[in-house]
């Protein structure tokens, strides 16, 4: 470390000031970054599935999510994103019939399947009872939330408050509280 009793830095050197002298190594030219390497287009696949009783048709990349499938190429936006990393549930829709998470699943692996989106479940108690007993505000989560109720209830018609309370351990939802959702569900 220098102090003040160090002796003064050799001004004359080249670089501090002083021309370079003639012989001098021209000056390094910028670095020039690499041209980018273009992307080779992936490799994409069709795949078919019946999308609420209908049969739909797609062409996918291997990485496509089912989430973004549904919404952005067969116009299903009913199904909502909200952490695409498995966590809240909002994207959750039923693949033959079980509840699964569309942010979680790729679209080449629903060939062939059954898919139920909010679109395609039939209107009923369910959705009467959110209704009349402000199960819902700002939404985002009652597809989901619906679709993940619709399953388990085929299963359990008379689940108790902590059996519902379990069921609905992976569908968040910052607005209603839950205690709304559970009563809609016992009077539906
Ligand atoms: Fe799929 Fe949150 S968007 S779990
Ligand atoms: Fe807003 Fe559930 S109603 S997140």
């Amino acid at each position: 470390m220098s102090g003040f009793g160090d002796p003064p830095p050799d001004l004359d050197r080249p670089g501090f000031g002083t021309p370079a002298a003639a012989g001098d190594d021209p000056p390094t030219a910028p670095a020039v970054p690499p041209a980018p390497v273009p992307e080779s287009p992936a490799a994409t696949a069709r795949v078919s599935a019946r999308v609420n009783g209908e049969l739909r048709t797609a062409e996918v990349e291997p990485r496509t999510l089912l989430s973004d499938c549904l919404r952005h190429q067969l116009g299903l936006t009913g199904t909502k994103v909200g952490c695409e990393d498995g966590t809240c549930g909002s994207c959750t829709v039923q693949l033959d019939g079980e509840p699964v998470l569309a942010c979680l699943t790729f679209a080449i692996q629903v060939d062939q399947a059954q898919i139920t989106t909010i679109e395609g479940l039939p209107p009923g108690r369910l959705q009467e009872s959110f209704h009349e007993h402000h199960a819902l505000q700002c939404g985002f989560c009652t597809a989901g939330m619906l679709l993940t109720l619709d399953a388990y209830l085929r299963e359990h018609p008379e689940p108790t408050d902590a059996q519902l309370k379990e069921a609905l351990a992976g569908n968040l939802c910052r607005c209603t509280g839950y205690a709304p959702i559970i009563e809609a569900v016992r009077n539906r």
